[in-house]
């Protein structure tokens, strides 16, 4: 598959599935979890050479911190190592690092590793990958509107200039175009608090393999039946 006008410029994954795969195996979550970061690398790959330009990764959401201690203590590990070893690879393929959610909420060690390597990456213009890390879309939105409205009490704008694009620029996505492509896999039909607001015309593909079984065939033919819908953004 070449870069084609018709790819999508930003896809957005909901990553589900590690658990059942690894228990389908008799293994224990964490072999799920890894096995999952080895499909990111092959998604990431894939995305760079198609072309797209914005990957968004549902990596850990606001929920997942009431895991079992020891699940979400791996998972953090796992993330730091994701971050480290991919430091240099972001540098490679010039992909921009980006990160939204509730990031004073993870350990020190993982913000420091996520501002270095953002830092590091910010001119990179091949890919932007957006991980979405202690993200909920409920708490997004929330706190967009209260930063709205703390400038309305302060008198800095009027409740009649709050629209859509103001609204957006206060969310943590600002700049970022909305995704056209949602895919979550292992089968279920749930958004799950993930980009609410940034969803609204997205054309959403569910694949029933686990995420670890996800690879770059099964991003062509995601990308395949998104090339097959009419997309008319809601228009006659
Ligand atoms: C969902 O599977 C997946 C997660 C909660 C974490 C996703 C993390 C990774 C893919 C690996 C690390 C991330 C990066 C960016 C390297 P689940 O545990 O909810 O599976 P289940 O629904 O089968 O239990």
């Amino acid at each position: 598959m070449s870069s084609h006008p018709e790819v999508p410029r930003h896809i957005a994954i909901i990553m589900d599935g590690n658990g059942r795969w690894a228990k389908e195996r008799g293994l224990p979550r964490l072999e799920g979890h890894r096995s999952g970061a080895e499909s990111v690398r092959e998604v990431m790959e894939a995305c760079i050479e198609l072309g797209v330009e914005y990957l968004t990764l549902y990596a850990f959401s606001s929920e997942n911190w009431s895991r079992p201690e020891a699940e979400v203590n791996a998972l953090m590990a796992l993330l730091d190592r994701f971050l480290d070893e991919k430091a240099k690879d972001l540098d490679r393929q010039q992909v921009r690092l980006l990160a939204i959610g509730q990031l004073d909420r993870l350990p020190e060690s993982t913000r420091a590793l996520i501002e270095r390597i953002k830092t590091r990456t910010a001119d990179h213009k091949a890919m932007t990958l957006v991980l979405a890390l202690s993200y909920g879309g409920r708490e997004e939105i929330v706190s967009a509107a209260r930063s709205l409205a703390s400038d309305a009490a302060a008198g800095k704008i009027s409740p009649e200039a709050i629209d859509s694009d103001l609204f957006a620029s206060r969310l943590q996505t600002a700049g970022i175009p909305d995704p056209d492509l949602l895919i979550r896999t292992s089968g279920e039909m749930r958004v799950s608090n993930f980009l609410l607001w940034q969803i609204s015309y997205a054309e959403i593909v569910i694949v029933k393999k686990f995420w670890p079984d996800f690879r770059q065939g099964d991003l062509f033919e995601t990308i395949k039946e998104y090339q097959r819908r009419h997309r008319r953004f809601g228009a006659l």
